[in-house]
């Protein structure tokens, strides 16, 4: 094991500690957005893996959700989502997660999701396979979207904006075995790596949502892109990630809403 998934590990592990400690707590919440929430433990999560990160790696750029950053030219750098599922943990749901992903001139290297709540560890480095609590896992050999199970998201500005993505879900409903919402993408990425999930997909996630996820399922035999099925990159605005075996199928859908919806990069709902 590389010292940087090493080090990974061991700090999700720590900021984990302090989520599943505060998870049955009442929460003090302030408002990003009005339905984007943070916490003390979000941030004190987010301190502790930087301060863990910059003492083993001082060089490496790091990106991480509640301090943000600019997308690095090249080089090393980490990305951090301190709790992923910040609204479920807000309401004691016992389903949110750490992401930690270090990402070196564009492509993934190393990634960990820990889901405290469940104990469970998930982890890929580039060419070495993903596991979940050191045992290798693999994505699901569901051959058609029909026979799948699908996750997720409802994006952040779903209020005003309803109506457009009520039709992509409504087409998933149709042609899926169904779709769930459960609230972390960064869980959601590593149970499609694990097959519990045929596939998945969301718009307007950061890179902090999607590194870890990324290297995840890919190395765990997926698939991640873009809706129309071209190369991932975390910094835009819309993932598709699946077993593989179903990716043509879930893009043509989502490209096919798009037409329907109207889609227009970068203003979506507009
Ligand atoms: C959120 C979760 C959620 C997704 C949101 C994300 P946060 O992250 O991943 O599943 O639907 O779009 O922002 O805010 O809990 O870190
Ligand atoms: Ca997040
Ligand atoms: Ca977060």
């Amino acid at each position: 094991m590389s010292e940087a998934l090493a080090v990974a590990q061991v700090l999700a592990e720590k900021a984990g500690h302090l989520i599943l400690d505060a998870l049955p707590r009442e929460k003090r919440v302030d408002h990003k957005g009005v339905v984007d929430l943070v916490t003390p433990v979000d941030r004190a999560c987010e301190k502790l893996i930087i301060d863990g990160l910059r003492e083993t790696f001082p060089e490496h750029r790091i990106v991480a959700e509640e301090s943000a950053a600019e997308r690095p030219d090249a080089g090393p750098c980490w990305y951090i989502d301190p709790i992923d599922g910040t609204c479920n943990f807000v309401h004691g749901l016992p389903h949110c997660s750490v992401s930690i992903a270090l990402i070196v001139d564009g492509r993934p290297r190393v990634a960990v999701v820990y889901d405290p709540a469940k104990g469970e560890l998930f982890a890929a480095e580039a060419g070495k396979g993903a596991s979940l609590n050191n045992n290798r896992i693999r994505v699901s050999p569901t051959g058609t979207l029909d026979q799948s199970l699908l996750v997720t998201g409802f994006p952040y500005d779903r209020r005003d904006n309803s109506a457009f993505y009520l039709r992509y879900f409504e087409a998933f409903m149709c042609n899926a075995q169904d779709l769930r919402r459960y609230g972390s993408a960064a869980l959601d990425l590593c149970w499609v790596a694990a097959g519990r999930f045929d596939g998945f997909f969301e718009w307007g996630l950061k890179p902090w949502d999607t590194a870890a996820g990324w290297l995840i399922v890919e190395e765990a035999g997926g698939r991640v892109s873009g809706f129309e099925g071209d190369g991932f990159d975390p910094w835009s605005d819309r993932i598709a990630a699946t077993n593989g075996a179903i990716h043509d199928e879930v893009t043509a859908l989502l490209v096919k809403i798009d037409g329907e919806a109207g889609y227009r990069a970068p203003d979506r709902a507009k």
